[in-house]
């Protein structure tokens, strides 16, 4: 390993193939909404074994489609994991509804049903609106406990939604992500495992939900009769035929994608293993790796080790954030930071490091033992 080498902390895996396929596409003239869109949501609903699947911009974007389906609006109140990427919640907040922050377990980083239910007490409690669906968010691509939720869910009578962004190829129990909830979003943002430039595909069991967000991803078009109507106020969330060309190229990649991060996910286990004042995640051969986080003991200690890689070469970063502690929602709908101190805890502590296909394991021993050496100090 050479001084100047950077070790990124993610990065797409693009090769000459992508590029072969944008040039077909560029050379057709069709570059929106066409035949490779409807290729790649057959790719990714065949991958997850589920009926329909509706590509769109990003995974923010379905996530944001989906609520409107489901008539998710003001009044309802949306609980989401606090540590996670915000979209869940941002969007919930965007058809006028009530985001309410739900901590997370320390070791899976994923909601649990013992949480959903405290959270429900509190929503209930504080008279904050009508609890109407729970976003189950795969974080990191470890699948949520979904049978727990799906039992609270249903006691309370909220709908799930499942935020698959970082769980592209993930099942639970030897189920697809999909089939738990009403319908699940995929991310191919660049750091994500899969990558289109930035796109997402949402999943659904439901033909009607399916169309709803055809309808309302193409600015709310439909043909009655051979004839174009705007029937709904909608959007252009629409993938383009050269994002969708690249998506089928890297799904073809995937199972070597999936199989190398599994691997140095492997080797970062062994290599980390026992060392004081650091957590490793939890393990499940049903994980994706999207990403690889690991606990530090405190904040200072994340920073140090931080700083050690930095120096070294490494990228690392935190893997989310705390949503009800962060300036746009903390003190927010009476939610103090005290009410999630797993993700104010994680979001503060916790370190991403470098994970995805194009790494070799001299890369990993180069990050661990540099991790090993900051922690002796
Ligand atoms: C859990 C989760 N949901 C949603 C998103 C947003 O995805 P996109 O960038 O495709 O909108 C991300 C992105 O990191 C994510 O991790």
């Amino acid at each position: 390993m050479s001084e100047t080498h950077t070790v990124a902390l993610a990065r797409p895996w693009f090769g000459e193939e992508e590029a072969a396929a944008v040039r077909r596409v560029l050379a057709s003239g069709w570059v929106v909404q066409g035949p490779q869109v409807a290729a790649f949501e057959q790719a990714v609903g065949a991958l997850h074994q589920m009926p329909h699947a509706v590509a769109v911009s990003s995974a923010t974007a379905g996530l944001h489609l989906v609520y409107l389906a489901l008539g998710i609006g003001p009044g309802d109140v949306v609980l989401v994991p606090s540590f996670a990427w915000p979209s869940a919640a941002n969007m919930a907040a965007r058809v006028g509804a009530v985001p309410f922050f739900v901590d997370v377990d320390p070791r899976t980083y994923n909601l649990t049903s013992a949480a959903l239910q405290h959270s429900l007490r509190l929503v209930r409690e504080r008279g904050l609106g009508r609890p109407r669906a729970v976003v189950a968010v795969h974080e990191f691509g470890l699948p949520a406990p979904m049978d727990g939720i799906l039992e609270t869910a249903n006691e309370a009578g909220l709908m799930v939604i499942e935020d698959a962004a970082c769980a592209l190829g993930a099942s639970h129990q030897g189920k697809f992500l999909g089939h738990f909830g009403r319908a699940a979003v995929f991310s191919f943002h660049p750091r994500k495992s899969v990558s289109t430039g930035e796109g997402g595909v949402v999943v659904t069991r439901e033909p009607g939900l399916a169309e709803a967000i055809r309808t309302l991803r193409n600015h709310g078009q439909e043909m009655h009769n051979g004839r174009r109507e705007f029937t709904t106020t909608g959007f252009n969330y629409r993938l383009t035929e050269i994002q969708a060309a690249i998506g089928i190229e890297q799904l073809k990649r995937f199972p070597y994608i999936l199989e190398a991060k599994r691997r140095l996910a492997a080797q970062y286990f062994n290599e980390l293993d026992g060392i004081g004042g650091l957590a490793l995640p939890a393990q499940s051969p049903e994980q994706t790796w999207q990403t690889f986080m690991i606990t530090l003991e405190s904040e200072a200690l994340r920073s140090r080790v931080h700083e050690a890689c930095r120096a070294s070469g490494i990228e690392t970063g935190p893997g989310a954030v705390a949503g009800h502690a962060g300036a746009l929602w903390g003190g927010q709908f009476l939610q103090p930071q005290d009410l999630c101190p797993v993700s104010t805890r994680l979001a503060t502590c916790g370190l991403a490091l470098p994970l995805h296909a194009q790494l070799t394991p001299d890369d990993l021993r180069h990050v661990s033992s540099t991790i090993h050496k900051s922690m002796q100090k």
